[in-house]
């Protein structure tokens, strides 16, 4: 039997206790969780304890496994005390907003000893992983350009997110992007080129960028361009629109993921996602699979990732990013950490690992 404890049960938190519920030899014993609000409503969705925090959680239950699913700018504190206690770490996307707090949480996984897997939900998308497979067995060629495109209506940062003016279409959006064009590619970030806008959500109370676009130049040679917009109208068919695409130099590859070719039409025209909820015994989707493949990984003794190498990897390029957005300028992910020597088990790293 494997125990898991949830960190946070917000909006992810709470997918991710009904993700894991009847999975065969997984138990979710409790969550932690300091907003009452948000304690009251998962203890009465879930019938599970909740404790006020990530220690009290962690003695009360002593679980094995913890899924970190806090605020952007939260995971550091839980998910450095989790790894340190030796506990198998899930910890969401991005692994952290600062670099400071990425390899807090890096050396604590490396000293802890316990398994960790940032998470990087569309290693379970569907379109990725056929995507992937497609690369992946060659015949597409060399990957020469990706481009990805993921962005939200404006409900998102202003009412779905309270935390959204701490966090940006980079922080929140972009980790799937650079996550993704770094598994298509099969190369390391090396330099970004950013430029974005802001305005329009400040004059709405959430002081952050409306667009950010991103181009990113990898070691291989490669090139990739990421945009994403926390202002699209929320008269949009969906939440989401998320488009990718690979150029190799014997073929392509593109998807529409945002629409998966399920629309409902009421006073208004709604794309639905098919793969979404649940289906017969268990919840489908990129992250509840994500989330099972932890747990059963995790009982198997089987490989997990992307690991916390990658989950810093893709918290300096969106660093890099920030600081381009600043700059107006290019800037070189080594730029970044003059004196990163001191953390030698990342930028050892091998391109391979970029593929999770
Ligand atoms: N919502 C999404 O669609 C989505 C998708 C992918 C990844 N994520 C990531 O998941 C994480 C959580 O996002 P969310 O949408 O669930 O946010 P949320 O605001 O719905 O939930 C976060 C919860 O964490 C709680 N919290 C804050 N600090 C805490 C702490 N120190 N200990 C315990 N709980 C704490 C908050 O009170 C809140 O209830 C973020 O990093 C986000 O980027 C969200």
């Amino acid at each position: 039997m494997l125990t898991v404890g949830i960190v946070g049960a917000g909006l992810r938190g709470r997918m991710f206790a009904s993700a894991l519920s009847g999975q065969p030899g997984v138990e979710v014993v409790g969550f932690a969780e300091p907003s009452p609000r948000a304690a009251e409503g998962a203890r009465a969705a879930t019938g599970l304890p909740v404790h006020p925090d990530h220690r009290a959680l962690l003695d009360a239950a002593d679980p094995d496994a913890v899924i970190v699913a806090t605020p952007d700018f939260a995971h550091r504190e839980p998910a450095v005390d989790v790894a340190a206690a030796g506990k198998h770490l899930l910890v969401e996307k991005p692994l952290a907003t600062t670099l400071d707090d990425a390899h807090a949480i890096a050396d604590a996984v490396r000293a802890g000893g316990g398994r960790c897997l940032v998470g990087f939900e569309n290693r379970w998308n569907p379109h990725v992983v056929r995507a992937l497979a497609a690369v992946e067995s060659g015949a597409l060629g060399r990957p020469v350009t990706a481009s990805a495109v993921l962005s939200n209506t404006y409900h998102v940062p202003t009412r779905m997110l309270s935390w959204a003016a701490r966090s940006s279409p980079a922080w929140f959006l972009m980790p799937h992007t650079v996550d993704l064009v770094t598994a298509l590619t099969g190369q390391r970030p090396v330099s970004v080129t950013a430029a974005g806008s802001r305005g329009l959500l400040a004059a709405r109370g959430v002081d952050t960028w409306d667009v950010v676009h991103a181009l990113v130049v990898f070691d291989g040679g490669a090139t990739a361009s990421l945009s994403s917009a926390w202002v699209l109208p929320d008269a949009h068919e969906g939440i989401v629109d998320f488009r990718f695409s690979l150029i190799g130099t014997d073929g392509s590859v593109r998807a529409d993921v945002g629409h998966q070719g399920l629309t409902v039409v009421t006073d208004a025209l709604r794309s639905e996602w098919p793969l979404a909820g649940r289906i017969g015994p268990a919840d489908v989707g990129a992250a509840p699979w994500m989330a099972q493949h932890f747990a059963h990984a995790l009982l198997e003794g089987a490989e997990l990732g992307p690991d916390v190498e990658h989950g810093l990897l893709v918290t300096r390029t969106i660093c890099a990013i920030e600081r381009s957005l600043d700059t107006r300028g290019p800037v070189r992910l080594d730029e970044l950490e003059p004196d990163g020597a001191e953390h030698a088990g990342d930028p050892a790293a091998s391109a391979a690992e970029t593929r999770g």
